[in-house]
């Protein structure tokens, strides 16, 4: 793992990018010899090609050497890699320089052909994908780390994974295959390996946390020394990976490190002046910062949108958090309003997933969010005052409704004991109002931490049952937060979800 660049995307789509990107800046710096792979895999990353050259001809001169070709097939047949690759990059290209073993020669001609080549080459970027038994090329397991272009057969599982390219039917796919050796990959100045999917999720962790072994041939590229990984959120499943959540209310900021188990391993907390809310958090997201850290989830009281924070409490207008802070510690950071974040986080640890769950925070300020369906609903448009909109008399109380699938508003409730009739009254609206229409499986009113305790619950649960509609009478039984630190390790888990 020491070695190897691990970089974690969202979908294919940034998979795809990504390697681009790294395959475009090589173009730029002038290298001239690509290892290429077949598979779905780098479609995405040919398709960005063939895009690129629409207005970039450099692509036509560069040397295409690919890893395989199957062995017992006609070179022209719809599925052979010499057709593939025509097919999916070369003939749109007018690439000319490409060279696929020939496995229509004799298999001892075409192997020391083909090793000729690449031993007249330096290959600069080298192409991957990942079998799901971890081969590379079709280096099936077990292989030697030491062996050149080679005749192999094809494992069972490796035929069974590519039979939806012939009808569905194993029988017709061929059972060898002519390859590159590990050696020769290894000896490219620069690999990228791409992978996506759950089906890749073993392989990828065998090949960056186990010890090199034979049984994995994808493990070799442990002892190269530039080797970059790109893989969906998938395919990154089974990593035992860290995460960064950090929590920013209007009077403290909190940041901790959670192992993949979500348990705290490092942890702190100080509290806030709103002035250097934004220095005082970087300077405590980088004390914990590791390379085993690839997800950061922030959360943060006040309206987020897009990357966007307000809150008037924190001075805080607009403020561009999520940017800034991933140009600062280059790392994925998935941003989200604090009761969205609790909200997650108790319905993530408490709950079903099947279940509902409407959470309203009364802190320093009122926030809430609604979970259904696994995620939090942010509303037609984004905006999950829709939902609480059409509950609650916007002039008199609840006044802002506009973060991403929560309320929130800026209102000490410390303030509110002196008309806590009105107060109850007011949530007891917002709760009757949420049950007679999105109807959750389960309300939480967090008042920890307020002076307004928990007798005060009781008091809405009255409220807000002589509200409901007569079917729903007696329905409501508001409990108090369970988890710990909810909004913290709810960004925490979040970060990961996307
Ligand atoms: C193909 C190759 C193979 C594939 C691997 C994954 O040239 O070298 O190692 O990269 O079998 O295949 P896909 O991308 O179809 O999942």
């Amino acid at each position: 793992m020491k070695n190897i660049k691990l970089v974690i995307v969202k979908n294919y789509e940034e998979m795809s990018l990504k390697a681009f990107e790294i395959f475009q800046e090589q173009v730029k710096n002038g290298s001239l010899n690509f290892g290429m792979a077949t598979g779905s895999t780098p479609l995405g990353l040919y398709s960005l090609i063939k895009e690129d050259y629409k207005s970039n001809k450099t692509y036509e001169n560069l040397n295409y050497f690919n890893l395989d070709e199957y062995h017992g097939i006609d070179r022209n047949h719809p599925e052979s890699y010499y057709q593939f690759m025509k097919d999916n990059l070369f003939n749109e290209i007018n690439a000319s320089n490409c060279f696929i073993p020939d496995a229509s020669l004799p298999i001892t001609d075409c192997i020391c052909e083909y090793q000729k080549i690449l031993d007249n080459t330096q290959i600069d970027l080298q192409i991957l994908g990942i079998g799901n038994n971890g081969h590379i090329g079709f280096n099936e397991p077990p292989t030697s780390f030491d062996i050149q272009t080679n005749y192999v057969k094809l494992n069972n599982s490796t035929r069974q994974a590519n039979k939806r390219f012939f009808n569905n039917n194993i029988d017709e796919v061929p059972e060898y295959a002519v390859t590159m050796g590990i050696k020769d990959i290894l000896r490219a100045k620069k690999i990228v390996l791409m992978a996506n999917g759950e089906n890749k999720a073993t392989a990828i962790y065998q090949m960056l946390f186990e010890e090199p072994t034979e049984q994995l041939p994808a493990s070799a590229l442990q002892l190269h020394n530039d080797v970059t990984v790109i893989i969906d959120y998938k395919a990154a499943s089974k990593l035992p990976l860290n995460t960064l959540g950090i929590d920013i209310s209007s009077t403290r900021i909190k940041v901790a490190t959670f192992n993949s188990d979500y348990k705290r391993i490092k942890y702190e907390v100080l509290p806030h002046n709103n002035t250097d809310i934004y220095d005082k958090m970087l300077g405590m997201v980088k004390e914990q910062l590791t390379d085993e850290i690839y997800n950061v989830g922030l959360s943060i009281s006040g309206y987020v949108r897009e990357g966007l924070v307000s809150h008037p409490l924190i001075n805080f207008d607009n403020f561009p958090i999520k940017e800034k802070l991933e140009q600062a510690i280059n790392r994925r950071v998935v941003l989200m309003n604090r009761a969205n974040a609790s909200a997650f986080a108790e319905y993530k640890l408490t709950m079903d997933n099947n279940e509902s769950l409407y959470y309203i925070s009364l802190a320093t300020g009122i926030g809430g969010g609604y979970i259904a369906n696994g995620d939090i609903v942010s509303g037609k448009n984004g905006l999950g005052g829709e939902i609480c909109n059409m509950v609650i008399d916007s002039h008199q109380f609840f006044d802002d409704f506009y973060a991403d699938g929560s309320i929130e508003m800026h209102y000490n409730t410390y303030k509110l004991t002196h008309n806590e009739k009105l107060f109850i009254k007011q949530i007891g609206i917002v709760i009757a109002n949420i049950i007679n229409t999105v109807d959750p499986d389960k309300i939480i009113v967090d008042v920890k931490n307020t002076e307004i305790d928990k007798s005060i619950t009781k008091k809405i649960e009255e409220k807000t049952n002589a509200l409901l509609y007569s079917q729903k009478k007696n329905y409501i039984n508001i409990t108090g937060s369970l988890v710990e630190d909810e909004s913290l390790i709810g960004a925490a888990i979040y970060a990961n979800k996307l």
